[in-house]
């Protein structure tokens, strides 16, 4: 199936982990994504975000794993997350250092795409932090895009520029395959509808291989049972890529029956493609409709 033919799902380390990620946990996140259910409910890519790399390039200019986190590098993760029948993301950014100050790939779009494609990565997420005042952000997505097209590996391009320059109209063209529309999700009920509020204009913009992203998943983390339903619902409802934040090892009954719920991703992955709008609103209710069916 070509890339993001359908709305990508997965789990990514940030909402939970920030820089407290290591080799032993990622390992740990893969065996429960393969033993839990969330394989087989769709969630394929497990993605690792910012932090993971030493603060300077190496004198070869590549980017380096950082020894401590991540003792046998990133071929390593990548094949032990293969074995699971999962695929691998990793993260840059397009600016010099990435959010958290680690070495960013401006102007080193090429060789960290080839190093990417070498460890065997198969998801870039592409962040925004650091970007130069000169630089011009649509020219460093799409070089980015053509970094990993000439690496000759399939690897999905998520593009994270938190909705500048209205993504939703040159992502498509510049080949990434989901774009972050929005700033970052918190974990409570104003910060994930007031996202589903800034996206209702926004409609149409979303289909087949080019997702507009909402931000990750906080389901099973400070919300209520209902709150994580209404977020996951909307989520899937509106397109959004399901990428899991939450710890894996801790999850309860609930929040395991939210994110494997078969009847929704079953809405999420129809392959139609078509982003649910509202048509009704009338004091607190509200009613959305998405349509579904076409193969
Ligand atoms: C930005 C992104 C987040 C996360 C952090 C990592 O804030 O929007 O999703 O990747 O950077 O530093």
């Amino acid at each position: 199936m070509p890339l993001a033919q359908l709305p990508p799902m997965g789990w990514n380390s940030w909402n939970t982990f920030g820089w407290q990620i290591n080799e032993k946990l990622i390992f740990e996140m893969a065996d429960l994504m393969a033993s839990q259910g969330y394989r087989e409910a769709g969630y394929e890519y497990l993605v690792i975000d910012d932090c993971w790399s030493l603060r300077e390039r190496g004198k070869d200019g590549r980017i380096v794993p950082d020894p401590e986190k991540f003792p046998n590098g990133m071929k390593a993760v990548a094949d032990y997350v293969h074995s699971k029948g999962l695929k691998f993301g990793m993260y840059s950014c397009a600016g010099v250092r990435t959010c958290a100050g680690y070495p960013g790939s401006y102007d080193h779009e090429f060789v960290d795409a080839q190093t990417f494609a070498d460890w065997g990565v198969d998801f870039l997420k592409y962040d925004f932090c650091n970007f130069p005042q000169s630089g011009n952000c649509k020219a460093r997505y799409l070089t980015m895009s053509m970094a990993l097209k000439a690496t000759g590996r399939e690897i999905l391009f998520s593009a994270c520029n938190w909705g500048m320059e209205e993504p939703g109209e040159w992502m498509r063209a510049i080949g990434a395959h989901m774009y972050r529309s929005t700033g970052d999700i918190m974990d409570n009920f104003v910060s994930f509808t007031d996202i589903v509020k800034s996206q209702l204009n926004k409609l149409c913009m979303s289909g087949n291989h080019c997702f507009n992203d909402m931000d990750m998943l906080q389901v099973g983390r400070a919300m209520t049972y209902d709150e994580d339903k209404s977020h996951f619902s909307m989520w899937c409802m509106m397109l959004s890529p399901l990428l899991a934040g939450n710890d894996l090892r801790t999850m309860s009954k609930e929040t395991i029956e939210i994110l494997t719920n078969r009847e929704m991703i079953a809405i999420h992955q129809d392959g139609a493609c078509i982003q649910a709008e509202r048509k009704l609103k009338e004091g607190s209710v509200e009613v959305w409709v998405k349509p579904l069916g076409k193969a």
